[in-house]
């Protein structure tokens, strides 16, 4: 099986390369446990590969993720300036709505901004990484069976289109859809920030209860997050 890296060295080994190519792969975790940086690694390692990428951010403008992005050390502009990167400005559509549709959805024009399924429509064909950064805020309102199939019918479009993903999900959302969406994804990666038995100290810890296709360990891995980003730290040293 192909993979992308991560951008992260110590994932990369966690997971025989790197994510498996052209799956979708969920990432969740309460707020500040570094999902969004998760997501910015991939994309400046994919884009650094050459390959076409594409965020959907449905909470922050493109503007705060650029800048996030370079304070980490990961300079994403010079990619959206020659059409490597594409940033949705899913968040302003949604701001930019002055009222209700009689079904109760968000809409832009013809375009329900709440329809997990409309963003296949915003995906360029060439385009080879997806982030999408949050997929929660598609369940919230949605019944669990409607958002477990237009998930599925989601994946099945990126997997088709050999398109590798990440579907951020903030852990409220995750937990309100009884974590179904972990069902309808190629593999799961869970961000915990959770107090170390051994220490007694609040540490993150990555968690991967599924890859498939892939030979994982089920042991929850210590994480940092630094100026540089994420990094797992091996054998007491940081890489
Ligand atoms: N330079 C840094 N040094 C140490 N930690 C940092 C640094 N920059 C960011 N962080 C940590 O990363 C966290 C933010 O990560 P990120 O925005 O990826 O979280 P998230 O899971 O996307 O959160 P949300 O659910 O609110 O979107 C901060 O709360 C902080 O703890
Ligand atoms: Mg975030």
């Amino acid at each position: 099986m192909n993979r992308l890296s991560t951008g992260i060295p110590g994932l990369d080994r966690k997971l025989e390369g790197g994510y498996p190519e052209g799956e979708s792969i969920l990432i969740t975790g309460e707020p500040g446990t570094g999902k969004t940086i998760l997501g910015i690694q991939f994309l400046y390692q994919t884009c650094m590969e050459g390959r076409k990428c594409m965020m959907i951010a449905t909470e922050e403008t493109p503007e705060k993720i650029l800048l996030h992005a370079k304070l980490l050390g990961f300079d994403l502009e010079p990619f959206l300036d020659n059409n490597c990167l594409s940033i949705m400005r899913i968040l302003e559509m949604r701001a930019s709505y002055t009222g209700i549709s009689a079904d109760g959805m968000y809409e832009t024009g013809s375009m329900h901004l709440d329809d997990l399924n409309n963003l296949t429509q915003l995906i360029a064909d060439d385009v080879e990484a997806i982030v999408v950064d949050n997929i929660g805020t598609f369940s919230i309102g949605t019944e669990l069976k409607t958002f477990r199939n237009k998930l599925e019918m989601l994946t099945y479009h990126l997997s088709t289109q050999k398109m590798t993903a990440l579907l951020m999900m903030d852990g409220t959302a995750h937990e309100l859809t009884h974590k179904i969406a972990e069902y309808s994804t190629y593999g799961t990666i869970r961000l915990i920030v959770k107090e170390n038995p051994y220490t007694g100290k609040m540490e993150r810890f990555m968690y991967i209860p599924k890859m498939r296709g892939t030979g994982i360990s089920l042991d929850p891995m210590i994480y940092e997050i630094s100026n540089e980003g994420i990094r797992l730290p091996v054998q007491g040293k940081k890489d």
